[in-house]
C-alpha cells in the first residue's frame, strides 16, 4: 500500500503519514513499513527493498489507512433491539426487552439468520475484532462461532452463563449443564480455528482468528457455585479470555450487594472466584468505588468504556480518565443493544462527550493538570482507546491495534473525501481553517466524529479483504 497511513502509537499520540509505503506478505503479517517515501522514489524505494513485480495499491486523494476498529464488548443477540427500549435502565430494560429476544435464540434456524447479518453489519462498521456474546444457548452460540469464522472477522466469542434471577424462560438449568455447554463450545471454536480459514490465505495456514471467551453474564445472574466453578475452569485455562459486566447500574451494585453480602464490593465478587485477571474484560465501570479501582489496577484487568450504552440507559459517566491515570487497560465498547450503534465510530464520538462532561463538571479546578481524569479525551486518545487500547483489554497488542512491523494487517481503508456519500462529511470548497485541501489530521477528526460506514472503502483481517461496505454503485478502483 502507498499512501496516507494513521497509526496510534501510545494514549497521546499517533503518527499520520502522507507518503508512507506498507509491505503485507502472503500471510497477512506487515512485513516493513517506509514512513515518508516521495511518489518518485516509489519504484527506487521498492527495488531497494527487493520487490520486483508487486501489487502496489495507491491509494487516491482523500483515502487513507486506518488500523481496524475493536469493539471490546457487544451482544450479537441484541442488534434485533437497536434503537428500542431506551425508556429502561438496566435491570427493567434486561426484563422487558433483551431476556424475550435472547430467548428466541433456542431456535437454531432464527440464530443462524439473525446472525449472518448481524456479522455483516458489525464488519461494515469497520470492526475489525470484535468481543461478542451471544445468548445462552450452546447450538446457536456455536452458529454465531461459525459464522464468524467463515466471515474473516477476529473476534472472541462467548456463551452467557445465568443460572439465576432471570425469567423461567431464559435461564440456565443448572451449573452442571452451564459448564458443560461452556467446555464444548470452547472446544467447538479451538477446533474449528485449528482446521484453518475455509478460504486460506494465498495457500498458507490461516491464524486462529476466533477463540473462545469465558462468559458470566454478570455477578447478578450468577449463582456463587456457578461463579466458582467458571473459576476453577479459568484457573485451568490461564490464557482463556474472561469477560463479565461490572458496576453499571446504582440499582444493580446494589442487588449484587444483597446476594453477596460478605464481598466487600462488586468487583470483590468477581476477585473472589478467581475471576479478575490480566486477561478479563469489564464492561461498564460506571460506579467504582476507589477500592475496586485499586484492585482492577493490580489485577490489570482491562475494561471496556461504553458510554453510548452508560448513556442510552441511563447508568451515568465513567470515570475513564481516572482509569487511564491508575494505568488501567481501557477499550471501548458499542454494548449493543443498551448501545443504539454497531460502530465503533458512534462510541468514540459518545466517549469524546462523557469526558467532556466530566471535564465541565469538575471545572478547571478540579481537572487533572497533568494526567487524564476529568478533561476532554483528545483525538490521539479518541484513536488509542478504538484501536490499540481494545487490543491490550484483549490481550492482542503484540498482533493488532496499530501498523508495525510483524503484526497482523487489519485495516480499513477510509474514504474521507467531500462527497464521498456521507452528507455528514460533506463540508464547503474550504475546511475550516480555509484551506482548500484538509490535513490528514483534520481528515482524522472529521471522520471520527461525522463518518459512518459509508466512508469505510474496504476492511481487512489478516491481510485478507474481508468488507466493502459503502454505499451501493461506489466502487473504486485502486491500480
Ligand atoms: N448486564 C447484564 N446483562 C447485560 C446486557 O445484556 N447488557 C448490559 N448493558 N448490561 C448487562
Ligand atoms: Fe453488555
Amino acid at each position: 500500500f502507498y499512501g496516507p497511513v494513521i497509526s496510534p502509537e501510545s494514549l497521546t499520540s499517533y503518527k499520520a503519514l502522507p507518503n508512507c509505503l506498507l509491505s503485507v506478505g502472503p500471510s497477512g503479517t506487515i512485513d516493513w513499513l517506509v514512513e515518508d517515501v516521495e511518489e518518485h522514489a516509489l519504484q527506487k524505494t521498492l527495488a531497494q527493498k527487493g520487490c520486483i513485480d508487486v501489487n502496489v495499491t495507491v491509494l487516491p486523494s482523500g483515502r487513507f489507512l486506518l488500523p481496524g476498529f475493536i469493539d471490546t464488548h457487544t451482544h450479537a443477540p441484541q442488534l434485533p433491539n437497536i434503537g428500542s427500549g431506551q425508556q429502561y435502565e438496566l435491570l427493567d430494560w434486561l426484563s422487558n426487552v433483551t431476556f424475550p429476544t435472547e430467548a428466541k435464540f433456542s431456535d437454531l434456524e432464527f440464530a443462524r439468520r439473525t446472525y449472518e447479518s448481524v456479522v455483516r453489519r458489525i464488519l461494515d462498521c469497520g470492526t475489525t475484532t470484535c468481543c461478542y456474546y451471544g445468548t445462552l444457548h450452546l447450538e446457536a452460540t456455536k452458529a454465531l462461532a461459525d459464522i464468524v469464522h467463515i466471515s474473516g472477522q477476529r473476534a472472541f466469542i462467548g456463551k452467557c452463563n445465568m443460572d439465576r434471577n432471570c425469567p423461567e424462560y431464559y435461564v440456565e438449568p443448572s451449573v452442571e449443564v452451564s459448564l458443560r455447554e461452556t467446555r464444548e463450545l470452547i472446544s467447538h471454536i479451538r477446533s474449528q480455528s485449528s482446521r484453518g480459514s475455509p478460504e486460506q490465505v494465498s495457500g498458507s495456514l490461516s491464524p486462529d482468528l476466533v477463540q473462545p471467551v469465558l462468559t458470566p453474564r454478570f455477578a447478578v445472574s450468577c449463582t456463587p457455585e456457578l461463579l466458582s466453578s467458571l473459576g476453577e475452569l479459568a484457573s485451568s485455562d490461564p490464557s482463556l479470555l474472561i469477560q463479565t459486566h461490572i458496576s453499571e447500574n446504582k440499582a444493580e451494585i446494589a442487588f449484587v450487594k444483597e446476594l453477596f453480602s460478605e464481598a466487600p464490593h462488586y468487583a470483590g465478587v468477581y476477585e473472589s472466584f478467581g475471576l479478575l485477571r490480566h486477561n478479563t474484560i469489564l464492561a461498564h465501570a460506571v460506579h467504582l468505588e476507589d477500592a475496586e479501582v485499586e484492585l482492577i489496577a493490580e489485577r490489570k484487568t482491562g475494561i471496556s468504556h461504553c458510554p453510548t450504552s452508560n448513556f442510552n440507559l441511563s447508568s451515568g459517566v465513567a470515570p475513564v480518565g481516572r482509569f487511564l491515570d491508575r494505568g488501567i487497560k481501557v477499550g471501548l465498547g458499542t454494548d449493543v443493544s443498551g448501545g443504539f450503534s454497531p460502530s465503533i465510530l458512534n462510541t468514540i464520538q459518545n466517549a469524546s462527550i462523557a469526558s467532556k462532561i466530566l471535564a465541565m463538571q469538575a471545572g478547571p479546578q478540579g481537572s487533572s493538570p497533568t494526567g487524564f481524569a476529568n478533561r476532554q479525551l483528545s483525538v490521539a486518545t479518541l484513536l488509542y482507546l478504538a484501536t490499540l487500547g481494545g487490543a491490550e483489554v484483549c490481550g492482542l497488542e503484540k498482533v493488532v491495534g496499530s501498523f508495525a512491523p510483524g503484526k497482523s494487517f487489519d485495516a480499513l481503508i477510509i474514504d474521507a473525501r467531500n462527497n464521498c456519500g456521507n452528507p455528514g462529511l460533506w463540508y464547503p470548497d474550504h475546511d475550516i481553517a480555509g484551506n482548500s485541501k484538509p490535513t490528514l489530521d483534520g481528515l482524522l477528526e472529521r471522520f471520527l466524529f461525522c463518518g459512518d460506514d459509508r466512508n469505510i472503502s474496504r476492511v481487512y483481517v489478516q491481510g485478507r479483504f474481508i468488507g466493502a461496505p459503502g454505499h451501493p454503485g461506489r466502487s473504486l478502483s485502486f491500480t
